[in-house]
């Protein structure tokens, strides 16, 4: 019987539930589909790091590397500042292995009621692809008092980026700065990715979120190039709409946009944005995927404050699952676990608490695993 080896970092706050609940999902899923799964385990999380002063040690990459993909729960934990933990763990997750696609569908289900309506009969399915590893997530930045000069380091799977900022403010003066930056071959990319999903999914446009009349060297850059790659794909209209806009815009119509690819920073807002008109946080899946090792993951977070109570919809982790299946080319397993999940949003049993029911993370899980048939 076939094998696939997957890292799990369980994480932080509602993670370690609800990866529990997609392991038993994908274990049974495997089961069925006459493969097997191999866990394992790793402990980078906020617990870790407050008892090492480190949160994933580079020894920690190359064993999470040496796995046919990654599934991780959430990071983060109100006992660290924000920032840290996220960033030398997920960020550099993303980073390191050059995840560069973050993929990001935002779907309903029948039967889970939607905050805007849609046309009766249809189906909110719209995807975000989201680039994942430039724009205002370089970590450049600094802060200080007056004139400082700021070294720059960077490195990415495309270049490494090296160099120094210097400002200068009148003495005393507190100040703090992060720079956005994008290269060709990164916008480039994510443009060709996005492109040839749309043409999957025979859609005619590809719709483009900028806000290059506010920051202009930036998303102008980021405006001409997606532009000129839409242009190579006949048949695929270049649909360009402001952040901004398009939130408003989205919130009167959520249906319909297709293939919607963002910067780094827009991609994450908007993803949220649409996982809330799509029925939930917790019904949203995702996929950082690249070249090397990918790694599936929900949309949401830790969610601190519901964590240990039950009320986490694991869902969105269960249909990340789905993906990493899919990935791995386990395409029938995958879908049966999507369906599994549609088969019982469908049904009369409980929903999870997010939607309104009473079942728990843990019942939710039980009951989709039950689900997954041949
Ligand atoms: P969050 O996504 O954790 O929570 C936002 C809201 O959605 C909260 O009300 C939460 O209770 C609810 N929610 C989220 N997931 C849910 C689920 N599966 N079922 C039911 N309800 C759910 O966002 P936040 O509050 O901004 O962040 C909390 C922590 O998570 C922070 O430390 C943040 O940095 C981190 N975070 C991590 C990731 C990640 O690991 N990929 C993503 C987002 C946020
Ligand atoms: C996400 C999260 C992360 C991001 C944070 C935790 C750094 O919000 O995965 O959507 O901004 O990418
Ligand atoms: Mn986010």
């Amino acid at each position: 019987m076939s094998t696939h080896s997957i890292a799990l970092l369980a994480g932080d706050g509602i993670g370690p539930e609800v990866t529990e609940e997609t392991i038993r999902c994908l274990n049974r899923a495997a089961d069925i589909y006459g493969f097997s799964l191999k866990w394992k385990k790793f402990p980078f999380n906020a617990e870790y790091y407050l008892q090492h002063g480190t949160a994933l040690p580079e020894s920690g990459l190359d064993e999470i590397g040496a796995n046919d993909a990654l599934l991780l729960g959430a990071i983060g934990d109100p006992r660290v500042p924000p920032g840290p933990l996220e960033q030398e763990i997920l960020l550099r997750l993303r980073f390191h292995f050059d995840q560069y696609i973050n993929l990001r569908p935002a779907l309903s289900f029948p039967g889970i009621p939607l905050p805007v309506g849609i046309p009766e009969g249809t189906r909110l399915d719209v995807v975000v692809v989201r680039e994942n590893t430039e724009d205002f997530y370089m970590g450049i930045g600094g802060s200080g008092k007056g004139a400082c000069r700021t070294p720059i380091a960077a490195k990415r799977g495309l270049y490494s980026l090296t160099g120094a900022v210097e400002t200068s403010m009148p003495e005393g003066m507190e100040n703090a700065f992060s720079l956005g930056f994008m290269s060709r071959p990164g916008v480039e990319r994510v443009s060709r990715y996005a492109c040839e999903l749309a043409r999957r999914r025979g859609e005619t446009k590809v719709t483009v979120v900028s806000k290059a009349n506010a920051v202009p060297h930036l998303y102008g850059f980021w405006d001409r190039v997606t532009r000129e790659i839409v242009a190579e794909y006949a048949g695929l209209e270049y649909v360009p709409v402001n952040v901004d806009a398009l939130c408003y815009l989205m919130v009167r119509n959520p249906a319909g946009w297709g293939v919607v690819l963002c910067p780094n920073l827009f991609g994450d807002i908007v993803s949220d944005l649409l996982s809330g008109l799509a029925g939930g946080l917790g019904l949203a899946a995702a996929g950082n995927i690249g070249d090397g090792l990918s790694m599936f993951e929900p949309v949401h977070g830790s969610a601190p404050t519901i964590a240990g109570t039950g009320k986490a919809n694991p869902l969105a982790a269960i249909m990340s699952g789905a993906m990493l299946l899919r990935h791995l080319g386990r395409t029938e397993a995958a879908a049966a676990v999507d369906q599994a999940v549609e088969a019982y949003l469908l049904s009369a049993m409980p929903r999870p608490v997010e939607q309104g029911g009473a079942a728990t993370t843990a019942e939710v899980g039980a009951m989709v695993s039950d689900l997954i048939k041949k």
